[in-house]
């Protein structure tokens, strides 16, 4: 049965400030994101490693500026992994499984990505976990083929902005979690269930108990996002 683990949130250049001022990981469970611009000045240096041919490979963007964000992306992700392992940032080698997840090559950890243009959202931990990035659109419409009927029943109550919000925070958890299983869109989102209580989250997927979702807005400069992390152990 998937259980939660602890999650820790460093947010911006936070992460970074930590891992210069020699923050080293716990023994135990660790789960790290990372949200931010990667164009931030404050991650330069980790943004700007030298990358391997094998991430080079990686890249699938379609423009300059879509590589430019996939290389920073890349390098920011390596070494987050890098901080949270306590080892060099060239000894992380990201690769892909087969149905799309990254990976890391012969370490314990666990990564996922988002990104929305130079908008990322990194994520590291010692257990499978996925993590997606939406930027609020006050006007997204909930799309039913996506959503459980409990959550159409629920977005139903809503209007305007509020459902809105509430979509796409239901959206977030659930992509979150799809990547958390590594199958992303290739599992059916509308066969799983988010439910919101107060400010936490959690997927019913049918298993005895329901999974927590962290769900996360940033609140440093990079616009109204929302971010939601699933870790299992
Ligand atoms: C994974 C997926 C949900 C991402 O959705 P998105 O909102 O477009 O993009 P995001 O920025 O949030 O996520 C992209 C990241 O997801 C990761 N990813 C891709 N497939 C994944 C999977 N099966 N499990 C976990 N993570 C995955 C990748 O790391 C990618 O980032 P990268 O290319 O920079 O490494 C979606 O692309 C997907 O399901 N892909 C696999 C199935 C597929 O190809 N279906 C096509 C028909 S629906």
């Amino acid at each position: 049965m998937a259980k939660p683990v602890q999650l820790t949130w460093l947010t911006g250049a936070q992460a970074i400030r930590l891992h210069d001022a020699g923050l080293r990981p716990p023994r135990g469970p660790f789960a790290y994101a990372l949200v931010c611009d990667v164009r931030d000045p404050a991650l330069a240096a980790l943004a700007n490693l030298a990358l391997t041919d094998a991430d080079l490979a990686d890249e699938r963007a379609p423009s300059a500026s879509a590589r430019t964000h996939f290389r920073a992306r890349r390098s920011l992700l390596r070494a987050l992994a890098a901080a949270a392992l306590g080892v060099s940032p060239t000894s992380v080698r990201i690769a892909y499984d087969s149905d799309g997840a990254p990976r890391v090559d012969g370490l314990p950890a666990f990564v996922s990505v988002s990104s929305r243009g130079p908008l990322a959202a990194l994520a590291v931990a010692s257990s499978p976990l996925g993590i997606d990035l939406e930027p609020f659109d006050a006007s997204a419409e909930p799309v039913d083929a996506v959503l459980h009927p409990r959550e159409q029943a629920m977005l139903a109550e809503l209007v305007s902005t509020a459902r809105a919000r509430a979509f796409l925070r239901i959206w977030t958890a659930k992509e979150a979690y799809l990547k958390a299983l590594g199958r992303g869109f290739k599992r059916d989102p509308a066969t799983i269930a988010a439910t919101c209580e107060a400010a936490q989250f959690s997927i019913d997927d049918g298993g005895p108990a329901p999974l927590p979702v962290a769900t996360f807005a940033p609140t440093m400069g990079l616009g109204d996002l929302i971010v939601a992390c699933a870790v299992t152990a």
